[in-house]
């Protein structure tokens, strides 16, 4: 009964480091909820932290092993017990929401603080479908909201199809903004039926020779560049990519632009909100954004999971079931 599985890494590398295991089921402190999943996804987050192929991500995941051995950035399930002084969630509530600083959503259960970037399961959504709510969105709205988006713009998404990017055809339809997309022809009518104005193929035409002028250019699979885009940007127009970009250009190029009037690089520094996981519930209640979710599989193929999903070829988001749900 006090035991519980989880997937568990205890060196950084290749999906392979994670393993199925037994182990103690976490106690609530007094003012933390414990959470059964029901689900939650293996995503790029996870990923990156599993792999530390970005040095960078060691300064908070643990310099030579990771401190947080179960990973899982994403999560819904239910609140099988309460901390004495938990006043927000009672035994029952079904939550979802998101943790990149404790993870741990890859086991049976775990443990959060009340005040966490966490809150009540949209009431049209699933488990499953409410667990990829939040990775990809809240990259999306943060770099929206660093080029200030608002009503009327224009905007260039490449790679509609990522979490990241058809959180972001969504979100810039929400924002008031005119869309155009790019992503491979196979999904040109799934990414139209996220929101798109205007799609663009780029195994069948190179989205940068297009004629119209963007406020922005959102990268969202970091297969372009600063310099490939330029010239779709207004005046003032902003590019912003989800990678750093060729020895890390994205990075320095962000750090010049106080110092432009022009075309300018950004590299917003992702966060979320409590108030950012209650939007994603109020836009996924009213239809408004939507996860996709492209294949699922069960905890104890995990491996398999973080496979697909660096293939860099997913569609949406994956989810991992933990309980029939
Ligand atoms: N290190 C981290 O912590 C971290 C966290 C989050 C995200 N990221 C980065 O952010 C980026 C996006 O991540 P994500 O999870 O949203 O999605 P993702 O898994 O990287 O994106 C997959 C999608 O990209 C599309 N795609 C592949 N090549 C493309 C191209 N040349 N042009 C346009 N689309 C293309 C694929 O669809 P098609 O079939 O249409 O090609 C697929 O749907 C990734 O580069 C990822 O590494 C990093």
């Amino acid at each position: 009964m006090n035991k519980m599985r989880a997937m568990v890494y205890t060196r950084y590398g290749p999906p392979e480091v994670v393993k199925l295991v037994q182990v103690p089921k976490p106690v609530p402190k007094e003012n933390e909820v414990l959470i059964k999943v029901a689900a939650t996804t293996v995503n790029r987050t996870d990923g990156g932290f599993r792999s530390a192929e970005y040095f960078v991500s060691r300064f908070f995941s643990g310099l030579l092993k990771p401190k947080n051995q179960i990973l899982g950035c994403e999560f819904a399930g239910v609140v099988e017990e309460v901390g004495a002084a938990v006043t927000i969630y009672k035994v029952g509530d079904k939550v979802f929401g998101y943790n990149d600083s404790r993870f741990g959503a890859h086991a049976e259960y775990m443990v959060l603080d009340e005040n966490d970037t966490m809150a009540l399961l949209p009431a049209n959504l699933s488990f499953e479908e409410a667990a990829p709510l939040t990775e990809g969105a809240h990259y999306a709205l943060c770099d929206l909201r660093a080029a200030k988006i608002k009503g009327g713009d224009k905007i260039l998404i490449n790679g509609g199809t990522g979490a990241i990017g058809s959180a972001a055809v969504q979100l810039s339809k929400y924002f008031g903004a005119t869309v155009t997309a790019v992503c491979h022809e196979k999904h040109l009518d799934l990414v139209k039926s996220l929101g798109a104005d205007q799609v663009i193929a780029y195994n069948r035409e190179d989205f940068t020779q297009v004629k119209d002028k963007f406020d922005l250019v959102f990268d969202a699979v970091g297969k372009s560049s600063f310099g490939k885009c330029k010239v779709l940007l207004k005046e003032k127009g902003v590019y912003i990519s989800t990678e750093l970009g060729k020895r890390s250009e994205n990075v320095f190029l962000a750090l010049m632009s106080p110092f432009q009037k022009g075309k300018r690089v950004l590299f917003p520094i992702p966060s979320i909100s409590k108030e950012d996981v209650l939007l994603l519930r109020e836009l996924a209640e009213t239809g408004k954004c939507k996860p996709l979710i492209d294949r699922k599989y069960p905890l104890e193929q995990l491996v398999e999971a973080y496979h697909y999903v660096e293939t860099g070829q997913k569609i949406g988001n994956v989810v991992v079931a933990i309980y029939g749900c």
